[in-house]
């Protein structure tokens, strides 16, 4: 039976999780600058984050770590890390937290864009984590004893999780939240693209090709930037909605087929985050550049044959607006072992 500690962390993370897609909604809705962000909205949903699952779940999760640690030391490594992780989303927080304040007092809402979803797409993968990884182990590993030990400390320190006032009234904001999120207007109909809408879309059904979903970033940095018109997307390994699709040395034990297929992941994750960075494919006005790096064995020559896996697929896509600059070029080296990394550099309107 899984403890009414973890349980309840569970439906934490589920009512933030609602939140954090009122949020990415609300800002992707608006990040055309087609229509007035919902400031208020978006004020009460990041107070709830702030105030009832940031600040509050965290010490309860700190005291199923504890004791984590010492039931699987094995375990030490990524638990630190976790644990670290909840003072960079106190900083996301805050940064999204001050773009906010900026749309109300200066009327300035370009930062809500990069902000929000940079706060958004980092707090959803440390849930994942802690989800996949670390809760699953506690269920696991900790005895009967420790959860009533953790429950009680839980309690002690008030944690309003465990405070029925307290979270009746934060979930009562929620639900106030998500339903003023499902009535809020959308973008006027008024494009006069009728018809042309959803193009790349529809080529992408037409072609058979799926994206994968976008996936966060892995240490200090954010998945891409929005400057003037120009999207700048960081560099995208072979992932496939998590996990990592090819490792390993082109030459040694990745052929050069394999490679050509890990570059054209990597230009799918680049689509993924394109269309998370703009809400629609259409945007895209041209692929400018794409950096490609390949890790293959000394002597290996032929790493433009191998990033063409994502020049060809940005062309079978988007056609002429899909021809680019581009690098490819040998790295000693790669993070989490894979034979290529791709980014991207895209305008658009
Ligand atoms: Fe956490
Ligand atoms: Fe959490």
């Amino acid at each position: 039976m899984v403890s009414t500690v973890l349980q309840t962390l569970y439906a934490v993370h589920a009512n933030l999780g609602q939140l954090l897609k009122v949020i990415e909604d609300e800002i992707e809705r608006t990040g055309a600058g087609q229509l007035d962000p919902d400031i208020e909205m978006l004020t009460l949903a990041l107070e709830y984050c702030l105030e009832y699952p940031g600040q509050f779940h965290h010490p309860t999760e700190d005291l199923i770590y504890d004791r984590l640690i010492r039931r699987v030391p094995q375990l030490a490594g990524e638990i630190t890390a976790i644990t670290a992780d909840h003072k960079t989303l106190s900083q996301l927080t805050r940064s999204f937290c001050d773009a906010v304040a900026r749309a109300i007092e200066i009327d300035e809402t370009k930062f809500l864009y990069t902000e929000g979803l940079a706060f958004v797409q980092h707090y959803r993968h440390h849930m994942h984590v802690e989800e996949a990884e670390i809760f699953t182990a506690a269920h696991t590993h900790l005895t009967p004893g420790d959860w009533s030990r953790i429950e009680a400390m839980a309690r002690i320190s008030v944690d309003p999780v465990f405070t029925e006032r307290v979270r009746d009234a934060y979930l009562a904001l929620k639900d106030r939240i998500v339903a003023r999120a499902a009535q809020g207007p959308r973008y006027p109909d008024n494009t006069g693209a009728g018809q042309m809408a959803d193009q790349i879309e529809s080529k992408l059904v037409e072609l058979g090709i799926e994206l994968p979903q976008a996936a966060a970033a892995v240490a200090n940095y954010v998945t891409y930037v929005i400057d003037g018109g120009q999207l700048w997307i960081a560099g995208q390994v072979p992932f496939w909605n998590g996990a990592v699709k090819y490792t390993g040395l082109v030459g040694e034990n990745v052929s050069l087929d394999e490679a050509v297929d890990a570059a054209r992941i990597c230009a799918l994750n680049i689509l993924a985050q394109t269309k998370a960075a703009l809400g629609d494919l259409d945007r895209v006005r041209r692929v400018i550049k794409l950096g490609g790096f390949v890790n293959a064995v000394p002597g290996f020559t032929d790493h433009p044959k191998i990033i063409n896996g994502a020049s060809d697929l940005m062309v079978e896509i988007f056609g002429d607006k899909g021809k680019h600059a581009r690098s490819a070029v040998g790295a000693g080296g790669l993070p989490l072992g894979v034979p290529v990394e791709i980014d991207a550099v895209i305008a658009f309107d």
